[in-house]
């Protein structure tokens, strides 16, 4: 079976799977179970001055049947204190296998009490940095790592920031950080239910923050991003990993560790050890002998200038059913079957109007047997 072991920070994990901070990590029970399951790693819920108090309810499922695996929450911090945390649930963690991550949120001034008193438990491995804003991250790390000199420490990174993201990652860095979490849930967003308008989240302004499945692509993109802008800063790439092959894809985008919450909430606790199991057998079926040897297989074929060339078509009529979709669907009319009614048959044709095809991929695409090809363009694996 392919190797799982994943290092961080110098810290030999037993799976890659860091369960990332939210509603399984609510206190040192919650993080043994995870481990006990195949966790390699672990983030206590964030820890801040004021314990939270929840609106309700504050976890709900996309209603539309388009989005799969993916959660809405108004989940705050942790709802245990911090001195809690630092008193009692953080040193019953001793022996821990893996790592141990303490999240401490969102403003410089709780991180530098905070901190201190967290680092000195001994328990913990490394300080996970989470803010609301790029101004407060920065000074966030900049107390973290006064109050903890020696630890690792981990800024967690959000897509809300938008063109603030990647200069809160160069400054994050210059005030102490020695690696990122990248991403943290996206939001602000809004479901209503459509037999009563009613919002399905509870909390003020029923604006939600979204993980799991729909967020992947953009943790992706921020993960490659952060891995071409800093090559050996580990990265603990999070978002929408639901199955071993959005694990793939992440490593092979240059994630170090793989973040995860929606998953196993989703899909319980089993999820870890089934995942590893799945994980593994894809990598042997695919010639990898550990996670390590996929790990940032993408980056050096982004492309650094985009691509303007006419794409060449590639048609097998014995696979053709004759759908139609690449036809129906084309939006610009540049495509017509030639060659009869019949499906999967030698003398089906696929006529192209050179003049209206725009080049855009999409017959390809919705062509679901595979008779449509390109010949100079790779069609990606579906899983
Ligand atoms: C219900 C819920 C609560 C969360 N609470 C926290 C939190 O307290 N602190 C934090 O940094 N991230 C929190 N997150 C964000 C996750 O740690 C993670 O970054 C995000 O969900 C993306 O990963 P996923 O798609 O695997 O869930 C929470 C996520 C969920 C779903």
């Amino acid at each position: 079976m392919a190797d799982l072991r994943t290092t961080l920070f110098g810290v030999e994990m037993p799976s890659p799977w860091i369960l990332a901070s939210g509603p399984l990590s609510y206190d040192a029970t919650g993080l043994w179970e995870a481990y006990r399951a195949g966790a390699g790693g672990v983030v206590t819920k964030t820890l801040r001055l004021e314990a939270a108090i929840n609106p309700t309810p504050h976890m709900v499922v996309p209603r539309s049947s388009n989005l799969r695996a993916t959660l809405f929450n108004t989940e705050k911090w942790a709802d245990l204190t911090w001195e809690q945390w630092a008193e009692k649930e953080l040193p019953v963690m001793a022996g821990h296998p893996g790592m141990l991550i303490a999240s401490i949120g969102h403003t410089p001034a709780e991180g530098a009490v905070i901190a201190g008193p967290v680092a000195a438990t001994g328990t913990v491995d490394a300080i996970e940095c989470v803010a609301y804003t790029k101004a407060t991250i920065v000074d966030l790390v900049r107390e973290v790592r006064m109050a903890a000199p020696k630890i690792p420490i981990l800024a967690k990174l959000t897509f809300n920031w938008g063109d603030d993201l990647y200069p809160a990652a160069e400054a994050a860095l210059a005030a102490g950080a020695t690696g990122f979490t990248a991403i943290d849930s996206i939001g602000p967003t809004l479901q209503v239910d459509i037999e009563t308008g009613e919002p399905t989240i509870g909390g003020a302004g029923n604006k939600a923050w979204m993980s799991g499945a729909a967020i992947r692509p953009v943790a992706q993109a921020v993960v490659s991003e952060l891995a071409v802008r800093y090559p050996g800063v580990p990265i603990v790439g999070t978002g929408g990993i639901i199955q071993a092959e959005d694990a793939v894809e992440m490593t092979m985008v240059g994630a170090s560790a793989l973040g995860v919450c929606t998953g196993p909430l989703l899909r319980g606790l089993e999820w870890f050890g089934r995942t590893s199991e799945k994980l593994s057998a894809w990598l042997d079926s695919h010639g990898y002998a550990n996670l390590s040897a996929a790990r940032g297989k993408a980056l050096p074929k982004l492309h650094a200038v985009e691509d303007t060339n006419k794409l060449t078509f590639g048609f097998n009529p014995m696979l053709c059913t004759k759908c139609d979709l690449c036809v129906a669907l084309c939006p610009y009319d540049a495509r017509e079957m030639g060659g009869g009614d019949k499906p999967k048959t030698p003398t089906l044709t696929q006529i192209l109007d050179e003049e209206r095809c725009r080049y855009c991929g999409l017959c390809v695409e919705v062509c679901k047997p595979g008779s449509l090809t390109y010949t100079n363009w790779p069609r990606p694996a579906s899983y």
